[in-house]
């Protein structure tokens, strides 16, 4: 059976050694140097000014969502456009933070809202959270130049496409930031753990103070200096003063050390999964059971999950049959996020979305990993054969 999680890590045997070595050599666990290596080389490695480690990409997506807001740059009951087909976690923060989501359909071909989808609806949206969806995007460059038409804030959920490129340009350097999973089964794993990158000066210093129960004790000396002036407190009370509204999603030195661990080799995984993703979309869009994957704008789809949409359910019932028992298979990640138990507690719509249910009802995925034998890719290729 080929699983959708195959290991917890990419080398799995020296990686859990080279942990137990480290944490019987290392005193202090809480979130230290090991955790900011990660950081500055993850941020390097995504050309992004900053990034900032934190405990899941749920709690990615939490923390900048309540940054921006402690910003100004959205308040209370703004709009925000999503995707349908996402994951709870991207569309949580917004009812949490009580923003109201705008809910986009997607392209079948790209599993993506489009720039044309975004202008439909752009009335009143003062945000886009995109998600980039397993591995694809839509026309990102032409979305960006929509929303900076309209003053839209392009923030983008990037859980699912690390390492994917367009236009020259890596996913999730789109927009003014963006979040990462390093959940077991994404690109690069460290159990759990989640990334936030920005190149903005002023949101990182909200990220790092939201990560941390809004203290000021991860900036740097002068921007603590500026805050305790202002609040008028001393550096002794400045130890529990709480400047703004918070979380504590700080990861652990294990988090941070495992990201080091696996960083080395998130090149050889991308090219990896890079590489499957084309034979598994060529044999797909040699098959006319499956709607055709459009990625010929994308210049490296890394997805951790392959998904494919057959043409009627009939057909979808065939090939699951055909997967089952050889390789594990899930829905396209939520679905249509408007039929989530959820999302109907808190809003009413009677909006509708066919393409993204048109996935939901004739779509599954199956894993896309990094170590997947020749043998593993041959035979999920056979699968997809007609
Ligand atoms: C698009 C998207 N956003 C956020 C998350 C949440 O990440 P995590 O599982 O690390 O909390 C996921 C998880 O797979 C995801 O797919």
């Amino acid at each position: 059976m080929i699983k959708l999680v195959k290991s917890t890590f990419y080398k799995e045997k020296e990686t859990k050694e080279s942990l137990a070595k480290f944490i019987l050599n290392t005193e202090i666990m809480s979130m230290g140097d090991e955790c900011k290596k990660f950081e500055t080389a993850f941020a390097k490695k995504q050309k992004r000014k900053y990034a900032l480690l934190v405990s899941s990409g749920s709690m990615a997506n939490q923390v900048l969502i309540q940054s921006v807001m402690n910003r100004g740059l959205l308040k209370k009951g703004d709009k925000v456009a999503v995707s349908a087909l996402t994951w709870a976690t991207n569309i949580m923060p917004l009812l949490q933070l009580g923003l109201e989501p705008v809910i986009l359909d997607v392209d079948i071909a790209t599993f993506n809202v489009s720039s044309v989808e975004l202008e439909k609806h752009i009335k009143g949206i003062k945000a886009f959270f995109i998600t980039n969806v397993l591995g694809l995007c839509g026309d990102m460059s032409e979305i960006k130049k929509v929303c900076d038409k309209h003053n839209v804030l392009l923030l983008e959920d990037n859980c699912e496409s690390l390492g994917s490129e367009i236009d020259g340009k890596l996913l999730g350097n789109f927009g003014l930031a963006s979040t990462f999973s390093f959940f077991v089964g994404h690109h690069l794993s460290t159990i759990e753990g989640g990334m936030i990158c920005t190149d903005d000066d002023d949101l990182y210093n909200m990220l790092v103070m939201v990560r941390a129960h809004g203290w000021d004790r991860n900036l740097a000396p002068e921007t603590q200096q500026k805050l305790r002036k202002e609040a008028g407190c001393d550096d002794f009370y400045a130890k529990y003063t709480f400047y703004d509204l918070a979380y504590n999603a700080r990861p652990t030195e294990i988090t941070g050390f495992l990201g080091n661990s696996q960083l080395p080799y998130l090149d050889e995984m991308i090219t990896k999964r890079v590489s499957n993703f084309k034979r598994f979309a060529e044999a797909v869009n040699a098959n006319d059971d499956f709607m055709k994957i459009d990625h010929a704008h994308i210049n490296a789809v890394s997805n951790m999950a392959m998904p494919i949409v057959c043409k009627t359910p009939e057909k979808a019932e065939i090939y699951k049959k055909k997967f089952a028992g050889a390789v594990e298979i899930r829905p396209v990640i939520a679905g249509n996020m408007l039929n989530q138990p959820f999302y109907k507690k808190y809003v009413h719509s009677s909006a509708t979305y066919p393409n993204t249910d048109f996935v939901h009802q004739n779509g599954f995925y199956f894993a896309n990993n990094a170590e997947l034998t020749e043998e593993e890719v041959d035979l999920i290729v056979a699968l997809l054969n007609k």
